[in-house]
């Protein structure tokens, strides 16, 4: 029956304690937003750190290809792209979880793991994905003081405040290698270390969305340390180098006990099928990985060099984006490049007051980019 006195607000107040106080992810701002709003065309969208060459084309050939079954529903144990993923890693398919990007990865091991009274560990200007999946579950967010502006990683993680903060209710650390925003990264002595430092039974998320960018030779490809730290979950994305965003997939690496956890919180058929077919033709596509890479180099460099000379300082990156302070306010920044047609990132929400993030582009993206922003600051 329904009452009279109850308020639309009433229902916020009967949510879930922490689901009331959540900050909702605030996405990049659509390019079809941006040219109906302004009443433009052509806008440039560097903001979400998509890939500007868009999709392998053995991806899209395999959607096309499989556009008559989009009736049936896709293989929930999505079988053929595991077996590839099982291949390329050199695992068994019973420790490949298949997510819905690798947001869903991020959200179901803290569904798994998660719940009030526990806690996960994460570094300030950490991906803000990982405060609200914690929050979601009700559990604590601990969160462990960066390094210092002008360390040799600015803004990065510091693994030894990742120690220090570790107690009997922690379950989880993310770690984002390389990070987002900050395009900071750890080396393999540092990460092997503080992984043996870290009690066996909490499980350490390395999430590596740009891994195929990095081409530091002491980078470390963490999915071959799984046999000896069984406490790890590698995640991996289809949606930055492979240029699939929008069909949404990306891949959890864990022992057999851990993607089993998470198998269990998952939606029968979390991944849709031309997401599925086309991951499986993108791997098949080292090609436009390694266009993708050098585009991104040039772009880098281009970048980098454009707004050094503008006098800025941009923290050297080694994903497919660049995060640089451009005044008090990387929002007014991000307001006043809008009617010119760019769209970047301000990441003053990532406790970053006054930077900027921008997704390296093609070259007369990153151009624009760069003569807009001399024209507003
Ligand atoms: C560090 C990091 N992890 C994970 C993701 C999630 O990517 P997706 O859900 O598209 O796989 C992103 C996306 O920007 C990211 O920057």
């Amino acid at each position: 029956m329904q009452n009279s006195n109850t308020s639309i607000e009433s229902f916020i107040v009967l949510a879930n304690p922490s689901i009331q106080s959540l900050t909702p992810y605030a996405p990049g701002k659509p390019i079809s937003e941006l040219e109906r709003e302004y009443g433009i065309s052509n806008a440039v969208k560097l903001a979400s750190n998509e890939n500007s060459l868009g999709a392998s084309p053995k991806a899209l050939a395999a959607i096309k290809q499989n556009l008559d079954n989009i009736a049936i529903y896709p293989d929930g144990n999505a079988f053929e792209l595991k077996s590839k993923l099982a291949k390329k890693h050199n695992v068994t398919e019973s420790c490949i979880t298949i997510g819905n990007g690798s947001n869903e990865i991020l959200e179901l091991i803290t569904r798994a793991y998660l719940a009030p009274g526990l806690n996960c560990i994460f570094s300030e200007h950490a991906f803000a994905v990982y405060p609200i999946v914690t929050q979601a579950c009700g559990a604590d967010a601990k969160i462990a003081k960066a390094l210092a502006a002008d360390s040799d990683q600015p803004y990065g993680h510091d693994l030894d405040e990742f120690i220090k903060l570790i107690d009997d209710r922690t379950r989880l650390i993310m770690i984002a290698n390389p990070n987002n925003p900050t395009g900071t990264w750890i080396d393999r002595a540092k990460l092997k270390s503080f992984l043996k430092e870290v009690p066996a039974n909490i499980v350490i998320v390395i999430d590596e969305a740009y891994f195929e960018y990095v081409k530091q030779a002491d980078y470390p490809d963490t999915s071959t340390w799984l046999n000896e730290f069984p406490n790890l979950l590698v995640t991996r994305t289809f949606s930055k180098i492979y240029g699939l965003a929008a069909l949404r997939i990306g891949y959890g690496l864990a022992n057999e006990a851990i993607t089993d956890m998470l198998n269990r919180v998952r939606q029968p058929f979390n991944v849709n099928g031309l997401a599925q077919v086309a991951a499986c033709g993108a791997l098949e596509d080292q090609e436009f990985v390694d266009q993708s890479v050098d585009l991104n180099r040039i772009g880098m460099a281009h970048l980098t060099d454009g707004l050094i000379r503008m006098g800025l300082h941009p923290i050297a990156s080694v994903g497919n984006f660049i995060s640089v302070k451009v005044g008090d306010s990387g929002t007014s920044v991000f307001e006043k490049l809008l009617p010119k047609g760019i769209i970047i990132r301000p990441i003053d929400n990532y406790q970053m007051p006054g930077f900027i993030r921008v997704t390296v582009g093609k070259n007369e993206e990153n151009s624009r980019f760069l003569q807009a922003l001399s024209d507003v600051i």
